[in-house]
């Protein structure tokens, strides 16, 4: 492993790509591995024990590639993983989006109630909560689970009426309450951002999206270590599970460039 090896990046799915959009825009010199597990996608209906035993096995094919450092670009894995994939790469560096995500909420510091969406098995894990009570431990926090949006997102439906439908429902528990603001404590929400925004009706609402704080938290550590890559490089290899075809068409409409190295990868099952 050294400064030309390429970052890890992984998801159960295509909401990762939010994470790899912000990556390239800060370190467009940087090769990036990304893993989509779309054979098992949705993670945040199944249990702790399931979610940690796929995580695994990502981690040791980003391994096998000689990354080096890992971003679990997955709030469900974050929650349920983060330690025991640490463990697993020694000194390979891991950062996850559930401390970016909390990182970056705590911008607002005047901000006294926070709303989080996210799977059930993040919203289930509370660890949002605990994340931000380690800055602050005064603020209100409000968390709803919304299990059908990872789904729509891999079904490209996040612009649509049904989708606007799905979102108000799961809003609902917000409404007339006085959150400052949303963490999209969910990779794939973002693809969200304008249903949410119209549904919310309240531009006053900051919408905190994790993506933008993991990329300069990664920037900052092999900035640390020295391993930052010099040479203009910035090529991009994704692997998926299942049906790279159809992945291939769905990221290319939500990265908005050219995914021509989609390659299939089966773990085991
Ligand atoms: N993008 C994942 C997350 O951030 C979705 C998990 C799932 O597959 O349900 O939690």
């Amino acid at each position: 492993m050294d400064c030309s090896s390429p970052i890890g990046i992984f998801d159960s799915g295509i909401g990762g790509l939010t994470v790899v959009k912000a990556v390239q825009n800060a370190l467009p010199n940087e090769d990036i591995i990304y893993f989509g597990d779309t054979a098992r996608v949705p993670y945040g209906i199944k249990s702790e024990h399931t979610i940690r035993s796929y995580a695994l096995q990502i981690t040791e094919f980003l391994m096998d590639r000689d990354v080096k450092m890992i971003l679990i670009a997955c709030n469900t894995v974050s929650a349920s993983a983060r330690d025991g994939i640490q463990k697993a790469t020694g000194d390979i560096p891991v950062l996850d989006v559930i401390t970016a995500g909390s990182k970056a909420a705590m911008q607002f510091p005047h901000h006294k109630h926070i709303g989080v969406i996210g799977t059930l098995a993040t919203i289930g894990s509370k660890a949002y909560e605990e994340a931000i009570r380690q800055y602050n431990g005064e603020v209100e926090i409000t968390a709803e689970a919304c299990p059908m949006l990872v789904p729509l997102a891999e079904e490209g439906w996040t612009d649509n009426e049904i989708a606007e439908q799905i979102v108000k429902k799961y809003l609902q528990k917000f409404e007339g309450s006085d959150i400052d603001s949303l963490i999209l404590g969910c990779t794939h929400y973002p693809l969200f951002t304008n249903t949410i925004r119209k549904v919310l009706h309240d531009p006053d609402i900051e919408i905190v999206d994790s993506a933008l704080s993991i990329a300069s938290m990664a920037k900052k550590k092999l900035g640390d270590l020295q391993l930052l890559n010099d040479e203009q490089s910035g090529n991009f290899n994704c692997y998926v599970s299942d049906r790279p075809q159809r992945f291939r068409e769905l990221a290319e409409r939500f990265l908005g460039q050219d995914i021509p190295n989609v390659h299939i990868a089966q773990l085991q099952q």
